[in-house]
């Protein structure tokens, strides 16, 4: 009775935050914890598909059926991409990446000093606008936090990232956000239409989000 509909399909999702390194001891993060990632790579395994979780460092542990593949940094995460990119026909991002990396990584610790300390950071390659340019007929579908603005901002990277869809969350939504099992979401597609979904675990809200890629598969 469990739905095998992407057998055959190879997926992508990539899940968790990057770390961008300052030096050997420290980076720069985000609260991301991957558990949405997680839960669409388990529920796609679960439903056929081969899948490849492209995961930044996370505590949780790879679910049953999927090819877990770690990095660390948006780089690390944009090559390992690349290698796959070719047999997927589904890339579903919901990695936190760190828009900005530090310009450049000393070879050692920075010692304390100064009052102050500035460290100067350069924009990370966004990642899925550069696959928005190569996507072809393969699915792709983005996720997007905001505190504001949610389906303005969300529409606007749709278009500008070329998406099948988005999944945006308000972070400031009461079961919406970062450690939290549930998420309260709005999918926006990329011919305007909005969904707004209930409040739903993570899992369901996986199953929910496969559905629509599947419908457009066929379509
Ligand atoms: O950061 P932003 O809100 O633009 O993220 C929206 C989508 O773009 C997410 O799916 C995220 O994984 C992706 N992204 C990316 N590379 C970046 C920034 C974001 O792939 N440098």
């Amino acid at each position: 009775d469990k739905k095998r509909d992407f057998e055959g399909k190879t997926v992508i999702v990539t899940a968790g935050p990057t770390r961008e390194a300052i030096d050997p001891v420290r980076f720069i993060s985000n609260h991301s914890t991957g558990k949405m990632g997680y839960a669409v790579a388990e529920k796609a395994a679960e439903r056929g598909a081969k899948v490849y979780l492209i995961s930044g460092p996370t505590a949780l542990k790879a679910p049953d059926g999927v090819i877990m593949i770690p990095v660390s940094s948006a780089k690390d995460m944009q090559s390992k991409i690349m290698e796959h990119f070719d047999e997927a026909q589904i890339i579903i991002k919901s990695a936190a990446v760190a828009d900005y990396a530090p310009a450049t990584v000393h070879d050692h610790k920075i010692k304390k000093s100064g009052e102050s300390l500035t460290i100067e950071l350069v924009k990370n390659p966004d990642i899925l606008y550069e696959l928005g340019k190569i996507k072809g007929d393969k699915v792709l579908v983005g996720f997007a936090m905001e505190t504001q603005n949610l389906i303005e901002n969300a529409k606007e990277k749709v278009t500008k990232k070329n998406l099948d869809f988005i999944v945006a969350n308000d972070l400031f939504t009461e079961g919406a956000g970062f450690a939290s099992d549930t998420n309260v979401v709005k999918i926006i597609h990329k011919n305007g239409v909005v969904e707004e979904l209930p409040k739903m675990t993570k899992l369901q809200l996986a199953d929910e989000i496969l559905d629509r890629i599947i419908e457009i598969k066929r379509t």
